[in-house]
């Protein structure tokens, strides 16, 4: 695991760094992606580089995280939406290659077919990730077993607060979400992590330096041979030395 520490603007750079290096040595790359606060800045320096031609995303397959459990893609808050507004309406990917859990119809019985479109495409060469300040990465929350494919997941009540500043209401955030499991998580190639702000701070040193455990789902990649963490000054205070 490497970790890099540094201002949000240099991780941001550095991060989006890897998606060009990987889009100019294989334009049919397939990425795994997330949605929420932490990447925006680096969807925007995807389609400057996208804008200024130096990559393209005509050959790119991509994979989303998770979904929430009962929102259509045409929902504000559906990461369907999330993903259209931030990137993939302002660059030239074929719609028919961007992928995100379907929110209304997936079952418990047929969630992990999502497995199998991501095995079908040959798995994830690049998969970006979060933290959640619980320490989950897509919506695995604590506790979560390591050896899941993608499924229905309950929210922590933590994260259903977390991510009430999106909605109307925190009543309004749903109870539950599809998500890539563990497993589906631990298979990409490739994985970076980014986090930012003082509230990952303890997170992340937990992921870092705490044992490898289901309590703090994101512990799990350290177990992973490819894994690169950019964390800003801020969530990386609690693992400066
Ligand atoms: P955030 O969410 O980027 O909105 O902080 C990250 C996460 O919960 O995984």
């Amino acid at each position: 695991m490497q970790i890099i520490i540094d201002s949000t603007a240099k991780c941001v750079n550095q991060a989006a760094e890897h998606f060009y290096a990987l889009l100019r040595r294989k334009p049919d790359a397939v990425l795994g992606l997330a949605t929420g606060s932490t990447p925006e800045a680096l969807y925007g320096r995807l389609i400057a580089q996208y804008e200024a031609g130096y990559i393209s995303f005509r050959q790119v397959t991509t994979f989303n995280l998770d979904e929430y459990v009962g929102l259509a893609g045409d929902h504000p808050q559906s990461y369907r939406h999330f993903m259209q507004e931030k990137l993939f309406d302002h660059v030239d990917i074929d719609p028919k290659r961007t992928h995100v859990p379907d929110g209304l119809h997936t079952t418990p019985e047929n969630a992990a077919d999502y497995d199998k479109m991501i095995g079908a495409a040959g798995g994830i060469d690049l998969l970006l990730l979060g933290i959640g300040a619980n320490g989950h990465i897509g919506f695995n929350e604590p506790g979560s077993s390591f050896d899941t494919l993608t499924h229905i997941a309950d929210l922590d009540e933590s994260t259903r607060q977390a991510n009430a500043r999106f909605f109307a209401s925190p009543e309004e955030v749903p109870a539950q979400a599809v998500t890539m499991g563990i497993h589906t998580i631990m298979q990409a190639r490739s994985i970076i992590l980014m986090a930012f702000g003082a509230n990952k701070a303890q997170a992340v040193a937990a992921a870092v330096t705490g044992p490898v455990s289901s309590d703090v789902p994101a512990s799990v990649l350290r177990l992973h041979p490819d894994v690169t963490i950019y964390a800003d000054d801020e969530a990386a205070a609690g693992i400066k030395v």
